[in-house]
């Protein structure tokens, strides 16, 4: 019989909540609160399957460009969720980490980030990675500096600079992402996890994220089954063999 293979990572771009929200005579903020009760659902049944890695991106850099209302607005819903709704997570064993920079977070969103961290930081039943304030590009170039200082400061010679060395440098030590899904129709990757994605497959359905169900994401797994990858090499083997 031929076993079901899933993703030993998978990353969501959550994206359509403002669609979501506006389409339905909301305000945006409305399609963030709804996407968030989204990603609850979505975290049970993603962790329950038994997929060790789960990666999503909850605010990029960017994301401080929109309007006032709208950041406080997702600040807060981060703060109630790391707070208090994802207490679920720390009962189901799994450790919660975050990818990105703390400028300029507030003092009180770092707050309730640091408080999951420490609360979740023993757990061994599988990892949810929060990109929050997070861009790719500036995780290499942080990754860079970091890799320079200990060539300059600790003595690394230059030959020992290798990919393992690159990924001990970056914000988690996560394996490579296997599945990417990213919402809402667009189809472009937006600075997510650039370095952990190289032969990531990804998936792109139309559905806003608040409507990216547990039977949405079955069906992404099914597509998941049906992908060749190679690798870059000749095999053409099926994520089912
Ligand atoms: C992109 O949709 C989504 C975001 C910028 C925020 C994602 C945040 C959540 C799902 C809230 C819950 C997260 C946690 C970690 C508790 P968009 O607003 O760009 O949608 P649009 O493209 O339709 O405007």
């Amino acid at each position: 019989m031929t076993s079901v293979k899933l993703p030993n990572h998978m990353g969501i771009i959550m994206d359509g909540n403002g669609r979501w929200a506006t389409s339905r005579g909301l305000k945006r903020l409305a399609g963030h609160q709804e996407g968030a009760k989204t990603l609850k659902k979505l975290c049970l049944y993603i962790f329950k399957l038994g997929i060790p890695y789960l990666s999503v991106y909850a605010f990029s850099t960017e994301n401080f460009n929109r309007s006032p209302d709208e950041v406080d607005g997702l600040m807060n819903l981060f703060i109630l969720y790391f707070e208090k709704e994802f207490d679920f997570l720390n009962n189901l064993g799994i450790k919660v980490v975050f990818s990105g920079s703390r400028q300029p977070l507030s003092d009180k969103v770092l707050k309730t980030m640091d408080y999951i961290t420490e609360k979740t930081k023993n757990n061994t039943e599988g990892t949810f990675n929060i990109c929050l304030n997070y861009g790719g590009q500036t995780e290499l170039v942080d990754m860079t500096k970091k890799i320079c200082n200990l060539v300059l400061e600790q003595g690394l010679k230059i030959e020992d600079i290798n990919s393992d060395l690159v990924e001990k440098n970056l914000y988690q030590d996560l394996p490579p992402l296997d599945f990417v899904i990213r919402t809402s129709g667009e189809q472009r990757i937006s600075n997510f996890m650039l370095w952990q994605s190289a032969y990531a497959e990804y998936y792109f359905p139309k559905v806003y994220f608040p409507d990216f169900n547990e039977e949405e994401c079955a069906l992404a797994f099914l597509e998941y089954q049906n992908r060749n990858r190679r690798f870059g090499g000749i095999t053409n083997e099926k994520t089912n063999n």
